[in-house]
C-alpha cells in the first residue's frame, strides 16, 4: 500500500516524462523528414545524369553527363576530350541558353575542330619548331601548327578518351576525368597522370581543377578552350562583348604567334582591358600585333601573380546581361577572339560559326615557356605535383 501510494506521488512526472519524450521524438522526426525533402530536393534539383553522345570509329560509346545546379545552370561534358559541349546559363530575365561553341553530335569533334570547349594538353599554345630541351636532352613535337607545335600535337589531351567519375555533395557536382599519357606519347617525356575535375555549384560557378604527375622529367601547361559567346546566338559577333583582363602587360608575338620575349605594356595600346571595354572597340586598329593574330590571339601577364585565385578576367554581354568572371591561380591567360573562325563549320543551332562569333579565356602559362628563360618554369619533376584551378562564375548585371 505504501508502495503503491508512493508510486502514485510519481504518476504526473512519470506522465510528463513520457510526454517529453514523445515531443522530443517527434521533432527529431519532423526534423529528419525535412532533412530528407531537403535532400530530396537536392538530389532532384542538383544532379548528374548521363546519356550516349555518340561512337567512336572503333565503336566505343562516348557519354554526355549533364551537370545541373539547383538554379537550373547546366553543363554537359563528354568524356572524348573531356569537351563542354553546352553550358546553359540565365540571362537578366532568367531565360537559359547555351553559351558556349560546339556541335550537336560527335562526328562534329572527330573531324578538325578548333579546339571548341576540349581540355587542351599535354602543352596549351604553341611551342617553337616544336622542340624543347630537359637536362641537355632534346624532345621533338610534332609541327601542327606551321612550323610550330599547338595545343598538344596531332592527339591531343582534346582527342584522347577520359575516365570519368561522377561526384556529387550536397553542395556541388562535380566530373573527375582522368587519363595517363603515356611515356614519349606525341613526343613527351614521362607517363604524365592526368586529372581534371570539373565542379558545378550553386553560385553558378563552374570550377576547373587540373591535376598531374610525373615519372620523368617533363612539361605540362593544361588549360580549357571554351568558345564563349554570352548572347546565346552564335549568329552574332562577340564585338559588343565587354571585357577586362587585369593585365598590366601582354606578350607580343612574331609572325608565327610565338612571343618574342618582350613583355610590353599594355597602356596607351589596343591591347589595355584593365577597364572593361568592348572587344571590337580597337580590334580593327591599325597595329602590327593585331595584324599577326588576325585580331586579338595573345598572352597577357596577369597580375598579382604570388596572390593564388584571384580575379584575371570578365565578360559581360550588355543586352543578355550575363556576366562571365574568370578566377585562376596560373601566370597568363590567352584572349583569343575567333579569328580563325571562317564560316565553315556547322552551328549548333543551325548556320554555321563565322569569324569572330566566339572569344576564348585560356587560363594558362606562357607560350612557349620551355624555350623561354625569362618565363616562369613549367617543368614537372617527379614527385612533383602539378595543380592548378580556374573558375568561370555566371551572373547577371
Ligand atoms: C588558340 C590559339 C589560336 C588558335 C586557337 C584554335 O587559342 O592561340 O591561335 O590556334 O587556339 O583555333
Amino acid at each position: 500500500m505504501n508502495m503503491s501510494k508512493r508510486s502514485l506521488k510519481y504518476v504526473p512526472l512519470l506522465c510528463l516524462a513520457l510526454v517529453f519524450t514523445q515531443c522530443k521524438t517527434k521533432t527529431e522526426n519532423a526534423s529528419d523528414n525535412q532533412e530528407q525533402n531537403l535532400t530530396k530536393e537536392m538530389t532532384t534539383k542538383h544532379q548528374i545524369s548521363t546519356s550516349e553522345f555518340g561512337k567512336l570509329p572503333s565503336g566505343e560509346k562516348i557519354t554526355k553527363y549533364r551537370l545541373v545546379n539547383e538554379n537550373g545552370m547546366e553543363v554537359d561534358i563528354i568524356n572524348y576530350g573531356g569537351i563542354i559541349t553546352n553550358l546553359k546559363v540565365p540571362d537578366k530575365n532568367g531565360v537559359n541558353k547555351d553559351v558556349v561553341l560546339g556541335f550537336n553530335s560527335l562526328d562534329g569533334y572527330l573531324t578538325p575542330s578548333p579546339y571548341f570547349g576540349a581540355i587542351i594538353g599535354r602543352y596549351g599554345n604553341r611551342i617553337a619548331g616544336g622542340k624543347f630541351v630537359i637536362d641537355g636532352k632534346e624532345y621533338t613535337l610534332a609541327l601542327n601548327d606551321g612550323k610550330n607545335h599547338l595545343h598538344g600535337g596531332n592527339k591531343g589531351f582534346d582527342k584522347v578518351v577520359w575516365e570519368a567519375t561522377q561526384i556529387s555533395n550536397s553542395k556541388s557536382v562535380s566530373l573527375q576525368l582522368s587519363y595517363l599519357s603515356k611515356d614519349m606519347e606525341e613526343g613527351y617525356p614521362g607517363n604524365l597522370k592526368t586529372t581534371v575535375t570539373y565542379t558545378l555549384d550553386n553560385s553558378n560557378s563552374l570550377k576547373v581543377k587540373y591535376e598531374a604527375t610525373s615519372d620523368k622529367k617533363t612539361v605540362v601547361n593544361l588549360t580549357q578552350h571554351s568558345y564563349f559567346n554570352l548572347s546565346g546566338d552564335f549568329s552574332k559577333k562577340i564585338l559588343d562583348h565587354q571585357i577586362m583582363i587585369n593585365a598590366d602587360a601582354f606578350l607580343p608575338v612574331d609572325a608565327t604567334l610565338i612571343p618574342t620575349g618582350e613583355f610590353r605594356k599594355v597602356k596607351g595600346t589596343p591591347f589595355n582591358f584593365t577597364s572593361a571595354k568592348a572587344i571590337g572597340k580597337e580590334i580593327n586598329s591599325e597595329n602590327e600585333q593585331l595584324k599577326r593574330g588576325l585580331g586579338y590571339d595573345h598572352c597577357w601577364v596577369l597580375k598579382d601573380q604570388d596572390k593564388g585565385q584571384r580575379l584575371a578576367a570578365t565578360a559581360y554581354d550588355p543586352k543578355s546581361g550575363r556576366f562571365m568572371e574568370v578566377f585562376t591561380d596560373q601566370p597568363g591567360i590567352q584572349f583569343y577572339t575567333g579569328n580563325f573562325l571562317d564560316g565553315t563549320l556547322p552551328a549548333k543551332g543551325g548556320g554555321t560559326y563565322a569569324k569572330r562569333t566566339g572569344f576564348c579565356l585560356e587560363t594558362q602559362h606562357y607560350p612557349d615557356s620551355p624555350n623561354q628563360k625569362d618565363f616562369p618554369s613549367v617543368l614537372l619533376s617527379p614527385g612533383e605535383k602539378y595543380q592548378t584551378e580556374t573558375s568561370f562564375k555566371f551572373s547577371v548585371k
